[in-house]
């Protein structure tokens, strides 16, 4: 959209700079968007500290948090629907059924905000954005939460026997809060993920600062970790 990102860097225990992102903001800026917890990492922001940074932010910015991986965070981060949208009518929160909900293909999702903004953005949508499929499919995975939160719940649990195994392994491992885990391999990134792919273990490098896993059933955890400890 012609826009000009403005990325700002990580503070160093990798979550967001909150006072960093609130000094950024220029009479320029339209939009800040961040993401709860963050990909490729994985750590997640208290609605504290993003109370905090929506306080330092213009009325006129709006600020759009993204929480694609809500149903994976410990609940103690806070729900900044709950606790964000009625106290800021700039803040805008974005979700979807792309990850515990497992339809990514099916392309749907849901922001919340104040209607103001809510209605300037339906005056852009394309209609029909969100096929007639797709939102069938949405109600009955919102009808069968119960099948959802046993699908999240296993995913947790490999989540933590990975990350025991990891730490025993001698990794050391940010505070994950989505379906994956972050190897920090900074240089070693490329390498790593080559060699890991040609033992058919596919992951998403980020060059030059590592490596995104995400969780998969049991048995490709267990041969994810072996490969990698074959490897490092
Ligand atoms: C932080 C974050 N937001 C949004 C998305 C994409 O969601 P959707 O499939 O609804 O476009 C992803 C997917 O990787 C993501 O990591």
């Amino acid at each position: 959209m012609n826009g000009v990102p403005v990325p700002v860097p990580l503070a160093a225990d990798l979550g967001f700079d909150i006072d960093g992102l609130a000094a950024a903001v220029t009479d320029r800026t339209k939009l800040l968007f961040l993401a709860t917890p963050n990909n490729p990492i994985g750590m997640a922001t208290t609605t504290t500290e993003l109370r905090r940074l929506c306080e330092q932010v213009p009325a006129g910015v709006i600020v759009c948090i993204d929480e694609a991986y809500r149903e994976f965070v410990d609940p103690g981060f806070g729900d900044p629907v709950a606790e964000l949208v009625p106290d800021f009518p700039n803040v805008i929160v974005t979700r979807t059924f792309s990850k515990a909900h497992g339809l990514a293909g099916l392309r749907v999702g849901y922001a919340i905000g104040h209607p103001e903004v809510v209605a300037t953005i339906d005056k852009t949508l394309l209609p029909f954005a969100v096929n007639a499929l797709a939102q069938t499919a949405a109600l009955a995975a919102l009808e069968h939460d119960d099948v959802i939160r046993e699908a999240v719940g296993a995913i947790l649990a490999e989540r933590a026997r990975v990350e025991v195994e990891l730490a025993a392994a001698g990794w050391t491992l940010p505070n994950h809060q989505g379906n994956f885990v972050w190897l920090a391999l900074g240089e070693r990134t490329d390498e790593v993920g080559l060699e890991l792919e040609r033992r058919g273990v596919v992951v998403r490098p980020f060059s030059g600062e590592g490596i995104r896993v995400t969780i998969g059933a049991p048995d490709e955890n267990d041969r994810f970790l072996a490969t990698l400890a074959d490897i490092v």
